[in-house]
């Protein structure tokens, strides 16, 4: 069972007459009304992974309008990647941002500090490939030794891996999810643009053999491309002590591939096709992404599908985003952006940071299908950047 596995929606008692004054406080970022979050604990010492006693100012937890408690944070810390997915990129790549558009090791460990203050347990760096960032080893270290942070993971696409696994182990890394949509090489190179199926193979054992508590493995499937290599997927959990997850495909591709419809394959579709090739397949536990997860009797490995499209895990939702640029954004299908790096260098004080989290999951809509519709139509008053990409998301 994992630390964060949990399917029911952890309902945190509101208190309705500091909500409505933190609602009010937030939308002008005083730092008075801020100080309101604030639960009577006021400070609390922690001791720090390195035996230190850290001072971590607590707040009331993170919460939204619909009494979801966000507890995970994924940021992306680069827009850039050395491979080219045709669902998420085009081939010349998009306009990464560079150097001063980018969060600093410090900003993104400021941050962790105080979401950590939130409640926030858990911690997944991201990309565009986050292991192309020279300070990723600093990052994961300053990420796990924050009091209050319970886990520190990464998701990859596993090419340079295998060079970065022992120091990010010994950093303090519990788990990598590696992404890897087929074993076929050429259908690699079609997907990918670029050679690797055995370096992204390489890198999943290694990860095994590293020791890694959670090791996964990301497929987004796809119609006629690669479905039928589901049971080559399942099979690789019958002596691998992995997670398969079987992910839907989500129209954030640049060319849109996806709008053709050519290529959707529903997560009902996917559970189907389980159930059928192992009638005896039964239920396991995984986390709250994990909307649907198995077990075949007797393998070492568990399958998972995530309804990334379908969105029918929105309800458990505890996810915060962070881009590489420093815009927070409350749910992957909207488009408004909450910027805190600006925020941040001007001279912010973390009760500033926590009101524009505040802000943003107070405006954070019940659902993906929600976020979506809104952002076609509204126009943000914060600030709005067109994302073409899911590299600049942060996946
Ligand atoms: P775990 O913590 O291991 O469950 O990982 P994760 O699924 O949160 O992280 P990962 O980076 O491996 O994401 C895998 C895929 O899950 C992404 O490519 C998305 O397809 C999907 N996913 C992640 N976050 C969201 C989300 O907030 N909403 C939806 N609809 N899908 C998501
Ligand atoms: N649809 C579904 N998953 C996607 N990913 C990237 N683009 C898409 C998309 N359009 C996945 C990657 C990686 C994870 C972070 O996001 O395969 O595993
Ligand atoms: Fe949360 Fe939005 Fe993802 Fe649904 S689509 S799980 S609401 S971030």
């Amino acid at each position: 069972m994992e630390l964060d596995d949990c399917r029911g929606i952890r309902r945190w008692p509101i208190v309705k007459d500091i909500d409505e004054r933190r609602l009010r406080g937030c939308a002008v970022l005083s730092n008075d009304k801020a100080m309101s979050e604030k639960v009577s604990l006021a400070q609390a010492s922690e001791k720090g992974s390195d035996g230190t006693l850290a001072t971590a100012r607590r707040y009331a937890p993170l919460q939204d309008t619909f009494g979801r408690t966000f507890d995970y944070v994924r940021i992306a810390i680069t827009e850039k990647c050395n491979l080219r997915c045709t669902y998420c990129m085009p081939e010349e790549g998009v306009d990464f941002k560079n150097g001063e558009q980018i969060l600093t090791a410090d900003e993104i460990l400021r941050t962790i500090n105080v979401l950590a203050g939130m409640g926030v347990k858990k911690v997944r760096f991201t990309g565009g490939e986050p292991l192309v960032r020279k300070d990723i080893v600093k990052l994961v270290e300053g990420a796990a030794n924050t009091p209050g942070i319970k886990s520190v993971h990464l998701t990859t696409n596993g090419i340079i891996f295998p060079k970065y696994a022992q120091q990010l182990r010994d950093a303090g890394l519990t788990g990598v999810n590696i992404s890897l949509d087929t074993f076929d090489p050429k259908k690699f190179k079609d997907i990918t643009r670029r050679d690797g199926e055995e370096k992204v193979l390489a890198a999943i054992r290694h990860a095994i053999e590293v020791g890694f508590p959670r090791v996964k493995v990301n497929a987004v499937i796809m119609r006629g491309f690669n479905d039928g290599e589901m049971k080559l997927f399942t099979e690789l959990t019958k002596d691998m002590p992995v997670t398969v997850r079987f992910i839907e495909f989500m129209p954030f591709d640049a060319h849109q591939i996806w709008e053709t419809g050519e290529y959707f394959l529903s997560a009902e579709s996917m559970i189907k096709y389980l159930k059928e090739t192992y009638p005896d397949i039964e239920l396991a536990s995984g986390t709250r992404t994990e909307h649907h997860i198995f077990q075949v009797p007797g393998y070492a490995g568990k399958i998972a599908i995530i309804p990334a499209f379908t969105r029918s895990l929105c309800g458990n939702c505890s996810r915060i985003r962070l881009t590489a640029d420093g815009g927070i954004r409350n749910c992957l299908y909207s488009d408004q952006e909450y910027s805190l790096r600006d925020l941040l260098r001007q001279g912010c004080t973390d009760d500033d940071i926590v009101a524009t989290f505040r802000k943003a999951f107070h405006e954070k809509a019940r659902d993906g299908f929600e976020s979506k519709k809104r952002s076609a139509s509204k126009v943000s008053t914060i600030k709005f950047e067109g994302r073409v990409s899911m590299t600049q998301i942060g996946g």
